[in-house]
């Protein structure tokens, strides 16, 4: 009965698609119904480059708040909806733009990189924007002698100092889906699971990125566990990513990494609350919209198209 309900929101959501000139772009983080009805799937760098490619009138996001943000500024001429405006993210929330500004202020002569997850706000305040699939190649775009802050994520910036010898200076904040990944619930997978591959997202805790055969992007890990040989997979990162994982490589097995022993996920609470029902109606009605003034929209602007070319 579900099923047959969905297929039938399924097929009035491709017909209004159409109707009025719309592509669906869907991060790794939705539901599996709504990847499969996506005109894209990708991570948050591939997701914005297709936003701003793209011929279609409207952008129907499915992801969350900064993400169909970040598509508003490059396309301000086009409609861009969000299944549901409540979709926020705690990594952008843990970034307030005014003890941002402060930060910058107490830090004069630091050019300033922020991870796309942050608000339009905090991108008007940065030099640049990285993804985690471009941040290496982003900071290491400056000489080395730059004095860099990186925000907002404290893990990934650390990543991102080890990896490059810099020293930046990070905004202390963090993903409440990743950060809270524990060392011992990985360990243990491992010791049930000796010949899985621990592939593991660049926003989890230093300790759970030690214990890794495999960091990066949701797109480089999903390629990686396409391309590597292993059989078994323990995942480090939000459960959404599986969808295309399983049926990219249907002969292998993959373990996520649950943080509460009572569920067999780890969901983004934010990226799921966009439903299939959620996506027809924002379509159909043309609203949740993403709207920006103008000048937030042109300051935001520079930081983004600058990722975009050094990507
Ligand atoms: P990527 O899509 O860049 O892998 O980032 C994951 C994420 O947390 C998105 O919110
Ligand atoms: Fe934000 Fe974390 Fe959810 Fe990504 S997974 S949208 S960083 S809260």
């Amino acid at each position: 009965m579900k099923t047959f309900l969905n297929q039938n929101i399924a097929n009035e959501i491709i017909r209004l698609k159409k109707e009025k000139n719309a592509i669906i772009l869907a991060h790794y983080y939705q539901v599996p119904e709504i990847q499969d009805i996506a005109d894209f799937v990708g991570d948050s760098l591939q997701l914005s480059q297709n936003a701003k490619s793209t011929d279609a009138e409207v952008i129907v996001f499915a992801g969350v708040h900064f993400m169909a943000e970040t598509a508003k500024i490059l396309c301000p001429e086009k409609r861009v909806l969000l299944p549901d405006l409540e979709a926020g993210c705690s990594l952008a929330d843990s970034c307030p733009p005014e003890a941002f500004k402060k930060f910058i202020e107490e830090h004069p002569e630091h050019v300033v990189i922020s991870y796309i997850n942050c608000s339009a706000k905090i991108k008007a305040l940065s030099d640049v924007i990285c993804t985690s699939s471009n941040a290496v190649k982003i900071v290491e775009s400056f000489p080395r002698e730059q004095k860099i802050i990186f925000a907002p994520d404290k893990n990934l910036g650390g990543y991102i100092n080890q990896i490059t010898g810099r020293n930046m200076v990070l905004w202390n904040g963090s993903c409440e889906v990743h950060d809270v990944i524990k060392a011992e619930e990985v360990i243990r997978l491992k010791i049930q699971y000796p010949d899985a591959k621990l592939i593991a997202h660049p926003e989890c805790k230093n300790i759970i990125l030690q214990l890794a055969d495999y960091i990066g992007s949701t797109t480089a890990l999903l390629n990686y566990s396409i391309k590597d040989p292993s059989k078994k997979f323990i995942v480090a990162t939000e459960t959404g990513i599986l969808h295309q994982m399983r049926k990219s490589s249907p002969e292998k097995e993959f373990i996520i990494v649950t943080t509460d022993e009572k569920c067999s996920c780890n969901d983004c609470p934010y990226m799921k609350l966009n439903t299939l029902e959620k996506l027809y109606l924002s379509l159909k009605n043309e609203k949740p919209e993403i709207l920006l003034p103008a000048e937030l929209i042109e300051a935001a602007r520079s930081p983004i198209i600058k990722m975009l070319e050094l990507s």
